[in-house]
């Protein structure tokens, strides 16, 4: 007999540690290692990291690590047989029965056993369906709806008949276990004896997970019957707030796209598959959480949440916005027309109008913006934005997207930024104390003056008008930046720009650091702050505030007795003379409008 120790070997020998956690998490070379976002905890910046020589991996943030089984376990939340069960069958390693010998066993027995029955079920209810007499009203209500037949195939379904029982009397007829049955949500035990079908007279969906196996059901009804959708109960296997509908068929599409398209219903992934879509994966009624999201972003750099014009669907895009902070997904929001869901505006306008609404997602923070202040705008309202928002911006006050959503919300409000940061930090200070203090009102209108030039309007001057650069080169305009993401960022611009070889577009292959990327995505995915008349001032702006930086920190060394006053005096110089050519071309640009 083959020892369960020798199979565990011929495994790990014949299973690349790298390839099968590439499937499911992005990874990226780094020196001897690879390294990526950590598929077990919420973190924004890599430091999971797999080690091909080793064949182990290791995650400095919340220190899982181990190697192929214990990933594959805790990636697919198994007992260590079933792991060794699935790695035995992926690297074709015999195996025979009762080599695990394991304590978990028994467990992985009884889920093994779940997901057969619910198998079996797929099977009877996909049977239904295609049954000549039996399947005839369903098929026509899914032509109704548009759902081609490679669709209806690609995702199991199926039907449940009206009766009470058919499925459970086919489960007896083919000695299956009932009770497996029941505790699988498929059938219900009466009080009188007996058992009886949940899902009666409806389309029935199997949700799939990542290995493949049916996990759990959706059931339709095919009028207007209540409740319109049925979904197998939370069993050991089922777990809503994990599981994204139509994943496990589209995790690669998501993967060469490099985005999910994430909607609310199940037609609504259907619809948009059966277009031609395929990167799109749907909630289970569920608000989306941090462990959806931490799954989708093993696959995609970016999501496009799809939600239904009602007040439900935006409410539910809005909620979505602190989990892809946290977890550091960039995510952007489409709005579709008043009345629409994303399966009935696929069908009446087919899918290039759709991906047009795609393309033009605009990013989920100012989605949230948008929404938050169609409200109004009195003083009473911008306090409840605050309060709305405050929360948010210091889960990324850390990062340098916040300066930039700060920006924007003052922007919008009319709010002073310093008395957003204020509220920001004093949030982060003590959280239960709802930022918003009792003076707020008046400080909401403290003059919006004084404002210092931030990271975020010298990236975006530079990434649109790179004819700019060799100024802020020269007046070494860098300097003016504090945040270290930033300081990359503009750093590599001016390099490029040094060798002439400039696009801001090839600028995201050329950074490695994944926080740089998704900032300067950020940035590309908007409008410019400057519009072209604004860039003269912009810079004049940027190479005063420069030289001021430079007096001051030359002024500062020399009082310490360290500075050289050779540079301090060449600086001076150099402001004066540039003082002086300001005066000039003020004086000859109003020369030239009292003439013209
Ligand atoms: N849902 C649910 N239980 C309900 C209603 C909805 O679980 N009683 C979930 C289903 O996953 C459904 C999703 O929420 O797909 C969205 O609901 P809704 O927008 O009402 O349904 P649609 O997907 O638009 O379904 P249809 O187009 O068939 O009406
Ligand atoms: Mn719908």
């Amino acid at each position: 007999m083959v020892s369960y120790q020798s199979v565990r070997d011929e495994i790990k020998r014949a299973a690349d540690i790298v390839a099968l956690i590439g499937e499911h998490v992005q990874l990226k070379k780094a020196g001897r290692n690879y390294i990526g976002l950590c598929p077990f905890h919420a973190e924004k910046d890599p430091s999971f990291t797999v080690n091909p020589e080793r064949q182990t991996f290791h995650c400095f943030g919340c220190k899982k690590g181990g190697d192929v089984f214990s990933f594959w376990m805790e990636y697919h939340s198994l007992t260590f047989p079933e792991a060794l069960r699935d790695l035995a069958e992926r690297y074709h390693v015999m195996i025979s029965e009762g080599v695990s010998g394991h304590k978990e066993k028994e467990k992985a027995d009884r889920r093994d056993a779940l997901f057969e029955i619910n198998e079996k079920a797929a099977a009877y209810y996909q049977g239904i369906l295609n049954h000549p007499d039996k399947g005839r009203a369903a098929r026509d209500y899914l032509t109704r709806r548009s759902v081609s037949r490679e669709t209806v195939v690609e995702f199991r379904l199926g039907h449940a008949t009206d009766e009470w029982d058919g499925l459970t009397q086919w489960l007896g007829r083919h000695h299956q276990d009932l009770k497996m049955a029941v505790e699988a949500g498929l059938i219900i035990g009466k009080k009188s004896g007996g058992h009886y079908d949940r899902f009666r007279g409806r389309i029935v969906f199997p949700i799939v997970d990542l290995r493949q196996r049916v996990v759990g059901f959706g059931g339709r009804v095919l009028d207007d019957a209540l409740p319109k959708y049925l979904n197998t109960p939370e069993t050991s296997l089922f777990r809503k707030g994990e599981l994204l509908y139509g994943l496990n068929l589209s995790f690669r599409a998501i993967r060469d796209k490099g985005r999910a398209a994430i909607v609310e219903g199940y037609m609504d992934c259907l619809a948009l598959r059966n277009h031609g879509l395929d990167e799109v994966v749907a909630t289970l009624g569920t608000a989306l959480t941090d462990r959806h999201v931490r799954k989708l972003k093993g696959y995609a750099r970016e999501a496009i949440v799809i939600f239904d014009s009602d007040a439900a669907g935006k409410a539910a895009a809005l909620k979505s916005l602190p989990v892809f902070l946290k977890e550091g997904l960039s995510a952007r929001a489409v709005a579709l027309p008043d009345g629409y869901d994303p399966d009935s505006f696929v069908n009446e306008n087919g899918l290039d109008r759709f991906l047009g609404l795609l393309e033009d997602a605009s990013p989920l923070f100012d989605f949230f913006l948008e929404q938050k202040l169609t409200q109004g705008d009195s003083d009473e309202e911008k306090v409840q934005v605050l309060k709305d928002i405050v929360p948010i911006l210091s889960q990324v006050s850390h990062s340098p997207l916040c300066s930039l959503y700060v920006q924007r919300l003052s922007d919008k409000t009319n709010i002073n930024e310093a008395v957003i940061w204020s509220e920001v930090q004093s949030y982060e200070k003590n959280p239960s104390r709802i930022a918003v203090e009792k003076d707020l009102k008046e400080r909401l209108n403290v003059q919006k003056a004084g404002k210092r030039i931030s990271d975020f309007q010298i990236l975006s001057l530079v990434v649109y008008y790179p004819q700019a650069v060799p100024r802020l080169i020269d007046a070494d305009c860098n300097l003016l930046l504090s945040d270290p993401v930033v300081v990359e960022i503009v750093n590599t611009i001016f390099e490029k720009y040094r060798e002439g070889d400039f696009l801001p577009e090839e600028l995201l292959e050329t950074l490695d650091n994944p926080v740089a990327c998704e900032l300067l995505r950020e940035i590309l995915h908007r409008p410019s702050i400057y519009s072209d008349q604004d860039v003269e001032q912009a810079v004049a702006e940027f190479e005063e505030e420069a030289y001021q930086t430079k007096i001051s920190a030359s002024l500062a060394s020399f009082r310490k007795g360290k500075g050289d006053a050779e540079t301090l005096n060449q600086l001076l110089k150099l402001k004066r003379r540039k003082g002086r050519q300001d005066l000039d071309s003020k004086k000859a640009s109003r020369r030239e409008e009292y003439n013209g």
